[in-house]
């Protein structure tokens, strides 16, 4: 069976073609115009996702060399998201299941995520149960998935996520936007205990995040700083910010794994592309016992060919939606 995905959640026009399970063809087309603004622009997102939506549906079609009638089912991304992009991708998704007869199928954007680790399709998913540490733009949220479609949350942030935290804090340092890559790299040849950054909630024996204090530490830092000092030391600051929020992130996951005895963790979102969090996490999981895997490399950011899969697990156990399917802004993995 051979499966379309579409996700348009937020900056992201992407697709992709599964067929058992197995990605034959991606294309994501970044909105490369929301840079200039430091940030997302919702209004600008939805009018290039409406821009960009059929060429990257084609060409993810043509590239699998996949015509519109060997298509089983259309999977896509109807929350959480940008309400008006989400809106794009599933009026587009409604459209063409109900032209060609086949199933639709809503997914979460964030299981979508969950199952990155186990693109292209080749490897089998973490055995049952196994923690999600899920850290993306939007939501920093540990989560123990306990079977298909059954998970439970463990904790989340309770302000900022991962992922805004290296924005924001890219922004402070006149870095570019996405601030994560951009942080990363300002980061190389840095040093990571040059300055002394909080560790919001570390120790706290509740797998809950906040990286709020961190980004106000951060801009604290700066304001005693001229312009030419921050430039001098931009990788020493960048090296020992980007160390606060993966020390963060581990503290956290390592009261999960405590909590619950399970030693199985799947790391997900656009920050699990960050090196440094994936060296640490390798040295974390020798010491700590654990089994941890992560999405390769261009599947930890958004992408259609994790929605695909999750789409392609939920037409398996006989999961689709009607054309009702609603656009869930807000929408929970739980929910
Ligand atoms: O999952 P994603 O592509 O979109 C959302 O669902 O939000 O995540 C985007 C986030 C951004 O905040 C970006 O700065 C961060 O992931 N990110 C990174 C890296 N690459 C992307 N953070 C740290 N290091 C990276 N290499
Ligand atoms: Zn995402």
């Amino acid at each position: 069976m051979t499966i379309l995905g579409i996700e348009s959640s937020c900056d992201d026009t992407a697709a992709a073609v599964l067929t058992d399970g197995r990605l034959r063809a991606h294309i994501v087309a970044t909105q490369l115009d929301h840079a200039r603004y430091g940030g997302i622009v919702p209004e600008m997102a939805s009018r290039l996702h409406e821009q960009n939506i059929v060429p990257v549906v084609r060409a993810a079609l043509e590239k699998s060399g996949t015509g519109f009638s060997d298509l089983s089912a259309v999977a896509v991304t109807h929350g959480p998201g940008l309400a008006g992009a989400l809106a794009v991708g599933v009026s587009f998704a409604k459209g063409l299941a109900q032209a060609l007869g086949i199933p639709l199928i809503g997914v979460n954007h964030m299981e979508g995520h969950l199952w990155a680790s186990f693109l292209p399709g080749e490897s089998e998913a973490l055995r049952h149960p196994f923690i999600c540490l899920l850290a993306s733009g939007g939501h920093t949220q540990l989560w123990q998935v306990n079977g298909s479609g059954d998970y439970q949350l463990l904790g989340r942030s309770l302000d900022d996520a991962a992922g805004e935290a290296f924005d924001k804090g890219a922004r402070m340092l006149g870095l570019s936007y996405p601030g994560g890559p951009a942080i990363q790299s300002a980061a190389e040849g840095g040093q990571p205990d040059a300055v002394s950054f909080p560790r919001p909630l570390a120790g706290d024996p509740q797998p809950n995040f906040s990286f709020s204090g961190l980004k106000t530490a951060l801009l604290y830092y700066l304001k005693k700083l001229t312009e030419q000092e921050i430039k001098a030391q931009r990788a020493d600051i960048a090296a020992s910010y980007q160390a606060a929020i993966i020390d963060c992130l581990i503290d956290r996951l390592q009261v999960a794994v405590r909590l619950t005895g399970v030693h199985s963790v799947c790391v997900a979102g656009g920050v699990s592309a960050n090196a440094s969090l994936r060296s640490r996490l390798k040295s974390w999981s020798r010491t700590e016992a654990a089994e941890v895997v992560y999405p390769p490399l261009e599947f930890c950011t958004d992408n259609a060919a994790m929605i695909a899969l999750a789409g392609y697990h939920h037409y398996k156990a006989g999961r689709t939606d009607d054309f009702t399917l609603p656009i869930v802004p807000g929408l929970r993995l739980d929910s």
